[in-house]
């Protein structure tokens, strides 16, 4: 596997894969590998001959008093587990390398309606990050096919979005949630958890199991299960952050009658905040 942190150099090397008809995906990451990212390479392995996996963790999408100065850094260990899962070429840029004129000088991409709802609401310009370095690398890798996971159900909807407003050639793929045996989501926060809290935290996934089936046996009450799951969750040792039944399609706060909806949820955990969400499609 080649390892790239120059953009001119890995420029030069899409450039040549293009001119060989070589069809790229991209996979973007913040690094610190789990067997979800190596889930979204072998995805990205079936749709392009090209796999070319980013590592770079975005300032521009952290708050402040956001955990962007402790975010895990384990590139040795990436690169092993990208090398076994078949990734063709590592872009690892510095921030000089993303944010030319700083950080604070940076064009913004933002996504109207959704991205300061939920975790948008709870992290503010967070997606307003999260688009903004998507758009760079897209305009840097000139992928023809991009692999996200699910697990980030509302940062998927948006970069669809953002690739769709923006008349982006490229192909969003949606990947599903890898989870423990116990359900929990793998993510690299669960990195924050003790070992008890981590066997507290499978209570996010089965929440939402329950309340999926709650909706499946016809409960309409969206405000009231929304409240006993985030009740539920506190009983477990969460802290509250928010519990919606929201529109699958539009991420809008589901109405009477939607029959495409999903769970998002969001809530800490000792020193982690988790999300999760669940999609629900109810018989027409
Ligand atoms: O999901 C992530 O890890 C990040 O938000 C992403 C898409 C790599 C952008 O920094």
């Amino acid at each position: 596997m080649q390892t790239i942190t120059k953009l001119q150099e890995l420029r030069k090397t899409v450039r040549d894969h293009r001119l060989n008809r070589k069809k790229i995906a991209m996979v973007a990451t913040m690094g610190n590998l789990h067997e979800g990212h190596i889930a979204l390479i072998h995805q990205a392995k079936e749709l392009a001959d090209i796999v070319i996996a980013t590592i770079f963790v975005n300032p521009l999408q952290f708050g402040s008093g956001e955990d962007l100065e402790k975010y895990p850094k384990t590139l040795e260990a990436d690169k092993e587990q990208l090398i076994s899962a078949g990734c063709h070429l590592l872009f690892a840029p510095t921030e000089t390398e993303v944010y030319p004129h700083g950080r604070d000088n940076q064009t913004i991409v933002e996504v109207p309606a959704t991205s300061n709802l939920y975790c948008g609401s709870s992290r503010p310009g967070h997606f307003q990050g999260v688009a903004t370095v998507v758009c760079k690398l897209y305009a840097m890798i000139q992928p023809d096919v991009a692999v996200f996971g699910q697990k980030d159900y509302q940062q998927l909807h948006i970069i669809r979005q953002m690739t769709q407003d923006l008349s982006i050639d490229v192909e969003v793929v949606g990947s599903p949630t890898k989870r423990n045996s116990e359900g929990l989501a793998l993510s690299s926060r669960n990195g924050y958890l003790t070992q008890a809290e981590r066997e507290k935290a499978t209570a996010l996934y089965r929440t939402l199991q329950e309340t999926k089936q709650q909706l499946e046996a016809g409960c309409s009450d969206f405000p009231l299960l929304c409240e006993t799951a985030q009740a539920n969750l506190e009983s477990q040792g969460f802290k509250r952050d928010y519990f919606v039944i929201a529109n699958a399609n539009t991420l809008m706060l589901a109405q009477p009658g939607d029959k495409h909806l999903v769970l998002l949820a969001a809530a800490y955990m000792g020193a982690a905040r988790l999300i999760d969400n669940q999609v629900v499609d109810l018989p027409s």
